[in-house]
């Protein structure tokens, strides 16, 4: 079925050129995440100013929410090259010992997915990000000596959906670290008229605002939506995305009114279904769903929390009573003389 894979904020095949192409280039561009964005206008604004290296720079948050966006784009606003890899990428301390070397004095290096750089590579980042220089162990065995080797100020800039993966001690070697957060309806409709001017397809307000509502406060979901409604609207409308059109559109998708994933669906109902609505113990959760209890705790339950339909208690996490009523359930509380627990 493509309903659920379609409201997955991870990447998907296609989506890959058009990231490209409808990525914000500036600040002034990028939309949304006002306190980041002002916090980062200053600080690259006084590293220009100093003619230093910025800070270095940890993003992060759920799939799809611009952490690889604002990394270009704090490149451009630092008027440095930036270059980009992946901690899975880095698979020996050479190659990191490499990328380092090379880097131009306030060059950008961006190390996407860093929570799964390995342990041992990750040492060699301390004393690179702390005073810009490399330890590096020449030959083996008795004859071994320590070498330090000085790189030029650079700005290491790191994403990241799974900030709990993350060791203190990398962790603490970033001066700038954000958390990206879903985006609100309004900001998803500017997004989305945005990307429909540059992909040159029509789409009004009304459409604007069907296509942000269900996008699950992510813009990568908001661009897949407008092009899938783009197909539909040429096929079966006369080219023009106008909030029926959009409605339509998506519901021959399958998209829910929130844009629920299949993640987020299995969440909920197994709260409500297998432990009676809850509290139930993240772990427990996570056991029930097959999956990680950091991943739900990094990915899938914010956006969730975010929308009122689970709420974290002490003993654990319940769904809530707009969970009950939109997944159709009767709410444990709805019989006569019950204490109410919403
Ligand atoms: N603030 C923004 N303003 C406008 N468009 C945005 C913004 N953030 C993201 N987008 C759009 O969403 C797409 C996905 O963003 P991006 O690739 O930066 O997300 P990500 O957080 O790096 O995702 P992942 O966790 O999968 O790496 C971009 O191509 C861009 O079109
Ligand atoms: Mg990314």
């Amino acid at each position: 079925m493509e309903g659920p894979r379609l409201v997955s904020g991870r990447a998907l095949p296609d989506d890959v050129r058009f990231d490209q192409s409808l990525r914000p280039r500036t600040l002034a561009e990028y939309v949304g995440q006002p306190p980041v964005v002002a916090n980062l206008r200053v600080a690259i604004e006084a590293a220009r100013s100093r003619s230093e290296a910025l800070d270095h720079v940890l993003l992060f948050g759920p799939p799809g929410v611009g952490k690889t966006s604002l990394a270009h784009v704090i490149a451009a606003e630092m008027d440095a090259p930036i270059k980009a890899t992946a901690g899975p990428v880095i698979e020996r301390a050479g190659d990191l010992a490499a990328l380092l070397t090379a880097l131009e004095q306030r060059e950008i290096l961006f190390i996407d997915e860093i929570h799964r750089l390995d342990a041992k590579i990750e040492e060699i980042l301390y004393p690179a990000l702390e005073d810009y220089s490399l330890d590096l162990m020449i030959g083996t065995g008795p004859g071994a000596r320590s070498m330090k080797i000085p790189l030029k100020p650079f700005t290491l800039v790191a994403a990241t959906t799974r900030a709990g993966l993350l060791t203190a001690p990398l962790r603490g070697r970033f001066g700038i670290v954000h958390r990206l957060d879903f985006y609100t309806d309004v900001d998803l409709e500017f997004i989305v008229s945005r990307s429909a001017r540059i992909l040159g397809v029509e789409l009004d307000p009304d459409g604007a605002r069907e296509l942000a509502r269900r996008s699950r406060g992510t813009p990568r979901i908001a661009n897949r939506l407008l092009r899938r409604a783009r197909d539909f609207a040429q096929v079966r409308a006369d080219g023009v995305i106008t909030g029926d059109v959009a409605r339509r559109a998506l519901e021959l998708l399958e998209v829910d009114d929130h844009g629920f994933d299949e993640v987020d669906r299995k969440l909920v109902l197994t709260i409500i279904d297998k432990f009676g609505g809850g509290p139930v113990g993240v772990a427990a959760l996570a056991a029930a769903i097959s999956e990680e209890a950091d991943a739900l705790e990094d990915i899938y339950e914010p956006y969730l929390l975010q929308i009122g339909f689970i709420d974290r208690t002490p003993r654990g996490r319940v769904a809530t009573r707009r969970a009950y009523e939109h997944f159709g359930r009767l709410p444990p509380d709805s019989g006569p003389g019950q204490t109410n627990l919403f």
